[in-house]
């Protein structure tokens, strides 16, 4: 086999957290007087909390000091975790737990590679830790994505060389970490891509069908 393991991204890939984020952001962005359309939203994929909060403040007319910045920062994530306790099994699909429970089956390692800080509680209300080996998430690394250390830090820990990876992302900024990594990508959905993925993905369940 070409691969040995699988790093998925969470939000947008395993589960649809998007939502969530739109809602609490959106607010944070009325406060600070800045547009906010599905357009900027596609910008904060992948990337961490503190650099989306950033993207939207360049809409605002605000200068905002360090400390205000991370006062909204901590009132999104409360917004967000809120609207988190609401996920249940149900919001990863039957379809997408047989496709992971297939990959192990044939002798793959999976691991989840998330800059979210939340990925731990999100995995927890979706009851889907045990179908991971390790799981590497935004309370364990200094850069995010498109920095490729969540990616590395994840191949790690599954005991695997980068060559042997395969990642799964929706977002541009973790196909760039994927080969920043030296890790092949195969990008889910049909958001705007700056560079070819290895694949493409309609949907998660293709992907035993292209790589097994
Ligand atoms: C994921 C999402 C991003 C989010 C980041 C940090 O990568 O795609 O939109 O900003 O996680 O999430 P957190 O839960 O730590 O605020
Ligand atoms: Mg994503």
């Amino acid at each position: 086999m070409k691969y040995q393991a699988i790093l998925f991204d969470l939000d947008g890939v395993l589960c649809t957290t998007d939502r969530f984020h739109y809602e609490a952001w959106k607010q944070t962005a009325q406060e600070v007087r800045a547009p906010f359309d599905e357009q900027i939203n596609q910008r904060l994929r992948g990337v961490s909390r503190m650099e989306s909060l950033e993207i939207i403040l360049e809409g605002s007319p605000l200068t905002l000091s360090g400390e205000e910045k991370l006062r909204l920062a901590e009132e999104k994530n409360d917004r967000y975790r809120a609207l988190l306790s609401q996920l249940t099994p149900a919001d990863m699909g039957e379809g997408v737990r047989d496709t992971l429970k297939r990959l192990r089956a044939a002798g793959l390692r999976l691991a989840v590679g998330s800059s979210s800080k939340n990925a731990g509680f999100i995995l927890r209300q979706l009851q889907a830790e045990e179908l991971f080996d390790a799981v590497c998430d935004g309370t364990q690394i200094t850069h995010s994505k498109p920095d490729p250390e969540v990616f590395l830090k994840a191949a790690e820990q599954v005991e695997t060389p980068p060559a042997r990876c395969l990642v799964v992302e929706d977002a541009s900024a973790g196909l760039e970490a994927a080969r920043a990594g030296g890790m092949d990508c195969a990008i889910l959905g049909d958001a705007e891509m700056p560079f070819a993925p290895t694949y493409h993905l309609d949907r998660l369940e293709e992907l035993p069908g292209l790589i097994l």
